[in-house]
């Protein structure tokens, strides 16, 4: 086959060494435009795993790479004033060129064509080869050629960075943060030769602008970056490479992902390869990693599928579609990582504590999880844990899962809530068995706070036939013998949800009809009733319409709202929390979907607060002031035009203002057209913003399913509180187990159940035992 790289950079190279080696009589060129030891920037850097995946194909190269390599396993914070270090990472750092050098000259030992200082224009260029690598880098002029084939998605992103070297030596991965009249600055330092580090200086583009820093040329940049980090450098200098860039050297990263990876341009494949095809961000520092295993991947399909002219389609389409997993995979958790960095000026850096801060970056992937960490450097990990739970006022190490929380006059022995369900097993209203066994259950199986399903503050308020009410003494009475036996039994608390369900009322059970949200048939034997909303808009298009409150609705479902209170405090509840989420009548007062209103409740933000906010106050000033009051808000519509993150830091910033304690961050089920990205802890980020931007303590919910999930949430300060749901259907016990799962023992049961708990513990232990000795065989 006769094969040309348009590029020079290590995808180009290292495939073309890898083809020459799989199949010596191919005729390979490689086509660059740079001079040999010309390149832009510094040191890169990727895991050790990456070198064992370059093992396996060339040994040589491997050998060479290893022996330039700067190992660390340490990344250092430097923050406020203060030094924190954790270990475990695992990095190799080497200089772009020296790389670029070795992948050169074993190419060259190997019989590819190097060719130096030639702009290629186009694909078409090479009429004569069988297969066409463009390897020509994040601005690729093959792929910008046929916008319509490889279908480019590009985002550019609003930091700016700048890519400088020093010669001070730094022996850990570094992150150093200042704070200026403008705004932080952040510099993310690791070393890559016995002189030299890689010194990447990034800001927000408001900051940037701030200090002029568009205006300035690479020297007056180099100086204000040397000025700014004068504390840290000690003397040291900052260098540049680039000095080839014209004007400003700050560059904005541009993240790039392609819907089609090749393409046959009349004479020759043409296949897009490393940064042509998709970029990732260097906050986890991948680019080089995913260039290089492209091309692995690449050879790795000629091995398998035969290096002749007539596989090349199939190769090509085999190619894409297992590299496409793991490049989307780690797209994904540099994006997180890449986010992480643009927004910590304004959401964390003043917010958290040195400890925290630390412990927010090392998760900042989230692909790091906190029994992750555990592994990496235990000692530091049980410091931070000592950290956390000293703010609790609990000595000793434990885990932040187990640490209490108290609000008002209530503390909750631990930081699991059973998110509240909907059961459909009430009638008129009224909590019997049924509930006393749900929720007595799920109050014995560990959880430190236990609410109860959306209860409703009058009949015409319920979801089902089958939901609860709270409307009149029998109810209150029925609650008042769960409360009884949940704070007689067991040391955790309950906590009542009050809700309308507005537009979503006089709906059918789950079980019953067609699925969730359906209309009760006029024709039910069992009725329906009318609806209301914040507009006279559906939930479902074929479902009931609701009317439009006027006032006289409001004030008569404020007042039935305020009597719920009442008789809520009176049957013992230790929480309350509004529900002003999915889509239910607060909730259609809130979003702009379903609020269409003209007068003073409708419009802007603020006026569609105006009603539930006015509910809360009234519900607030009717519920006894020691207990605490939540409100749940759906942090996202998952729509157009619908409630963003943004809008809903707004929301809790309000509903904070009017007294409440926590927001319960959940979000969608507001309109039949959401669009959710779904995935572990999903709706997290919302509670995370909520609790930096608004400064209100937050609940955290949504795929939360393992005490780890639970354990890294809270540690990184992005929750106060975690709300599982779904997991507790399957095991009211989920919080006992998931303390026997990681090792820990400080926990109590119930007393009947003790001599089920040495039993279980023993089971977990042995499971984990067995995992680490599978991963030490
Ligand atoms: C600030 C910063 C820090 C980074 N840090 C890291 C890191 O720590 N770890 C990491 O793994 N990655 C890092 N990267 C990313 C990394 O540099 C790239 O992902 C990687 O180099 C991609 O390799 P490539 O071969 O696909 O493209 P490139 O390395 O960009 O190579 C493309 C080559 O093609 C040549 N070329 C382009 N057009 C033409 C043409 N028309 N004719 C001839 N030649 C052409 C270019 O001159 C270049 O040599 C970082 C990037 C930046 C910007
Ligand atoms: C059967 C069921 C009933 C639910 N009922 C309610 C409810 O009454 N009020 C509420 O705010 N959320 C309700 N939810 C949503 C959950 O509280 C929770 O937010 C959601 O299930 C995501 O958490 P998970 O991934 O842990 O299940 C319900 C969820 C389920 C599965």
């Amino acid at each position: 086959m006769k094969i040309v790289s348009i590029g020079g950079g290590p995808s180009g190279l290292y495939f073309a060494l890898l083809m020459k080696k799989l199949g010596p009589h191919h005729d390979i060129t490689v086509v660059e435009r740079n001079k040999p030891y010309d390149t832009f920037g510094w040191g890169v850097v990727f895991s050790d795993q990456t070198l064992v995946n370059m093992r396996e194909w060339d040994v040589e190269t491997a050998n060479e790479v290893q022996q330039a390599f700067n190992h660390w396993d340490d990344i250092e914070l430097h923050f406020k004033d203060k030094v924190i270090r954790s270990g475990g990472h695992g990095f190799v750092g080497i200089g772009r060129k020296k790389l670029l050098n070795i992948l050169q000259a074993r190419c060259e030992q190997l019989g590819v064509n190097l060719l130096f200082e030639q702009d290629v224009q186009s694909d078409l260029d090479f009429p004569d080869a069988d297969l066409v690598i463009a390897s020509d880098g994040i601005n690729s002029r093959v792929r910008s050629r046929l916008p319509a084939v490889f279908q480019p998605d590009i985002v550019t992103r609003p930091n700016r960075f700048i890519w400088l070297g020093t010669n001070r030596q730094y022996d850990a991965f570094t992150f150093l943060f200042e704070k200026t009249e403008h705004g932080w600055f952040q510099a993310h330092v690791y070393k890559f030769d016995n002189q030299t580090s890689t010194f990447i200086v990034e800001c927000p583009e408001h900051v940037w602008l701030a200090h002029g820093l568009d205006k300035a040329d690479q020297d007056a940049s180099i100086d204000f970056c040397e000025k700014l980090f004068a504390k840290n450098l000690q003397g040291g200098k900052l260098m540049t490479n680039a000095r080839h860039l014209r004007g400003s050297a700050w560059l904005n990263f541009q993240r790039v992902k392609c819907a089609n990876w090749s393409h046959f341009n009349g004479n020759s494949h043409v296949v897009l390869m490393g940064d042509a095809v998709h970029t990732a961000h260097f906050a986890i520092g991948s680019g080089t990693k995913l260039a290089l295993e492209d091309a692995i991947e690449l050879v790795r399909q000629f091995k398998t599928m035969g290096d002749t002219v007539d596989r090349i389609p199939e190769v090509l389409k085999h190619y894409q579609a297992v590299r496409e997993i793991d490049v989307i995979r780690l797209q994904n958790a540099a994006w997180n990582a890449m986010e992480w960095f643009e927004v910590c000026g304004e959401r964390y850096c003043d917010q958290l504590e040195p400890e925290q801060f630390m412990y927010s970056m090392l998760t900042r992937s989230q692909r790091i999880s906190h029994e992750n960490l555990r592994l990496r450097d235990k000692a530091w990990l049980e410091g931070y844990e000592a950290w956390f739970a000293a703010r609790t006022e609990t000595p000793g190490v434990r885990p932040p899962m187990f640490t209490p929380y108290t609000q008002r006059s209530v503390t909750l022995k631990n930081r699991v809530v059973v998110s509240p369900m909907a059961q459909y097993m009430a009638h008129d209203g009224r909590v019997g068995d049924d509930h006393l066994v749900h929720l007595g259950a799920r109050a014995m199986g560990g959880a430190g706070l236990v609410m109860v399903e959306m209860t409703a503050p009058s009949a015409d308020a319920r979801i089902t036939n089958g939901c609860p009410g709270l409307w009149n003494a029998a109810q209150t009475a029925d609650f008042k013998r769960i409360t009884d036996w949940v704070h007689e039994k067991t040391d955790a608390k309950i906590g009542l949800q009050l809700g309308h369900a507005g537009p979503k009322g006089s709906s059918c059970r789950p079980w019953q009809g067609a699925g969730m949200d359906q209309s009760v048939p006029a024709d039910d034997p069992e009725g329906n009733w009318p609806l209301m909303a914040a507009s006279a808009i559906a939930y479902l298009h074929h479902g009931a319409l609701p009317r439009a409150m006027d006032r006289a609705d409001m004030d008569r479902v404020k007042a039935d709202f305020v009597a719920s209170t009442q008789r809520a405090a009176q049957a013992g509840f230790d929480w309350l929390e509004l529900h002003c989420a999915h889509g239910y009548l607060l909730s259609s007062f809130i979003s702009p979907l379903t609020n269409h209103r003209a007068d003073e409740y409708g419009g802007s933000l603020d006026k569609r607060l105006r009603y539930p906010l006015e509910v809360f106050e009234a519900v607030r000033a009717a519920w006894p002031a020691h207990l605490p009051m939540s409100v749940r808000i759906s942090a996202h519509d998952w729509v157009e035009g619908g409630i963003t993150p943004a809008d809903a830091v707004e929301v809790a910033r309000a509903f904070k203002a009017a007294g409440t304690d926590m927001i319960d961050c959940s979000s969608g089920q507001v309109s039949a057209q959401q669009k959710p990205t779904y995935g572990r802890m999903y709706q997290t980020p919302f509670a995370d913003r909520i609790r930096q931007e608004a400064g209100i303590a937050t609940i955290a919910v949504g795929a939360i399913s393992e005490a780890d999930h639970v354990n890294s949430i809270l540690a990184a300060g992005r929750a106060d509180l975690c709300a599982v749901a779904r997991p507790h259907l399957a095991n009211p016990a989920w919080t006992l187990t998931e303390a026997a799962r990681i090792g820990f023992k400080d926990i109590a049961w119930p007393r009947a159940y003790v001599s089920g708990k040495p039993q279980l513990e023993a089971g977990f232990a042995r499971e984990r035992a067995q995992q680490t000795a599978s991963k030490g065989d």
